[in-house]
């Protein structure tokens, strides 16, 4: 059994433009030269279109009857052989109706309001982790280590139920998993840990599901293995797959969009950090422009049922299609002032969370992480700001962020 972000991405190959430290930092000004110019592209590198416009990628998103999330669900798709690994079952993969059954099971759980209640908790969260880096007192530290990495993950597992004592080894087989290959780690090595912590978790969540059957929980882990949803029980591969979905889409999606608001308010010409301390609204709204801006998820992948044409291109069914959120985020037709990050802009239709029938479930969860940690940040520290150093992009084709982010701040705001 494989499942690893990838999965999330649906095996996409990175565009050679963008490949390279630079242009992955960096993709905008490419962005809106192929906005303008090949907006509707094929690439055959890639065997793959490319849609950039805010207009196309959303019409496609909305579009659920004629573009499917996964090759697996056109007619005639074969399965991989074994060995060559075999993807979950999630909603992400699945279109309606399935795709609701399985979503209905988790929905009530990550509504605003039962998030909203999260909130002490993640606040003290954040609190303890920053207490645990401030005490080094130095006037340094890495922010994706300290705080945007640990507390999605801590969230999480907490969410789920798993218990404290096993929090560890659930951190270094998301750890394992999240992570993408390097230049330091040889690919083979890289491929049979990956596979390794995959089915560790994956034995770890299966047993864990036996047991909420047997003793029912206030967590999460008892809503997938028991709640019969619009299409009943989910089946243990599903719960599974849920189980694995939440980790993968979940933590470092919240890790960048966290990182990446820290480079957005350090970069603007105001003292945005002190401006936005203590108003939580300006910082919610702050949040969306980093969305928007720096999309920490900047493509997503789509494939046509049937022949259909987009941007005057006609694209067989069965193409792979990669729309590209980040592109359509600086699209100049939408967003007036496209390329400056503007944090109080009003309105942001961003699509930073999709759009449409897979609309990011943990939204208010990703969010209310965000706000928390900026806020304790901005409350408790100031004179706060990168340090200049060089920034290495996140190893990923979809992901956009930075691997880490070092800090310099005052105690005391
Ligand atoms: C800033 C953080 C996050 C970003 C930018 C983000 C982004 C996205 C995007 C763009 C999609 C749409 C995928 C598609 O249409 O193919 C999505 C779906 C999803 N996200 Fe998030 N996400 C974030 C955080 C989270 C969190 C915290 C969770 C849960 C703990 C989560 C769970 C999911 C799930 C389950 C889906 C699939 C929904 C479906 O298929 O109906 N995400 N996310």
């Amino acid at each position: 059994m494989r499942m690893s972000a990838s999965d999330f991405e649906g095996l996409q190959a990175f565009p050679a433009e963008l490949e390279g430290r630079e242009a992955w930092l960096d993709p905008f000004e490419w962005y809106a030269d192929v906005r303008e110019h090949s907006p509707v592209r094929y690439d055959e590198a890639r065997d793959t279109w490319d849609v950039f416009r805010y207009d196309d990628v959303k019409a496609i998103l909305a579009d659920d009857e004629r573009f499917s999330t996964s090759p697996r669900n056109i007619d005639g798709f074969q399965e991989p052989e074994e060995g060559q690994g075999f993807m979950l079952d999630t909603m992400l993969l699945q279109d309606p109706p399935r795709h609701e059954e399985l979503r209905s099971v988790v929905d009530d759980a990550f509504q605003p309001r039962v998030i909203r209640d999260l909130e002490p908790r993640i606040r003290a969260i954040t609190t303890d982790l920053l207490d645990d880096v401030l005490a080094d007192g130095d006037g340094e530290l890495d922010l994706v280590e300290s705080l945007a990495y640990p507390l999605p993950v801590i969230v999480i597992a907490e969410l789920l139920g798993v218990p404290p004592e096993e929090r560890d080894q659930f951190k270094r087989w998301s750890d394992t998993i999240v992570r993408g290959a390097s230049a330091d780690v040889d690919p083979e090595t890289f491929v049979q840990e990956q596979q390794q912590a995959g089915q560790e978790m994956a034995m770890y969540f299966l047993s864990q599901i036996e047991d909420r059957r047997e003793n029912p929980r206030d967590d999460l882990l008892t809503t997938i293995a028991t709640e019969e949803g619009e299409g009943g029980r989910l089946s243990h591969r599903e719960a599974l797959g849920m189980c694995m979905l939440l980790l993968v889409a979940g933590n470092i999606t919240t890790t960048n969009l966290v990182t990446n608001a820290v480079r957005c308010f350090d970069e603007h010409e105001s003292a945005l950090f002190d401006d936005l301390a203590g108003d939580e609204r300006a910082l919610g709204t702050a949040v969306e422009e980093v969305l928007r801006y720096r999309s920490p998820v900047q493509a997503m992948t789509r494939v046509p049922l049937d022949a259909v044409e987009v941007g005057g291109e006609t694209v067989a069914a069965g193409d792979r299609v990669v729309v590209w959120l980040g592109a359509a985020n600086r699209d100049e037709r939408q967003f007036p002032e496209a390329d400056s990050f503007v944090p109080d802009r009003t309105p942001n239709q961003h699509l930073g969370f999709g759009y449409g029938t897979h609309y990011c479930l943990g939204a208010p969860l990703a969010r209310l992480e965000a706000k928390i940690v900026l806020a304790e940040l901005t409350d408790r520290l100031s004179a706060i700001e990168v340090v200049d150093a060089d920034l290495q992009p996140v190893r990923s084709s979809f992901i956009y962020g930075v691997e880490s982010l070092p800090i310099r701040y005052e105690r005391g705001a």
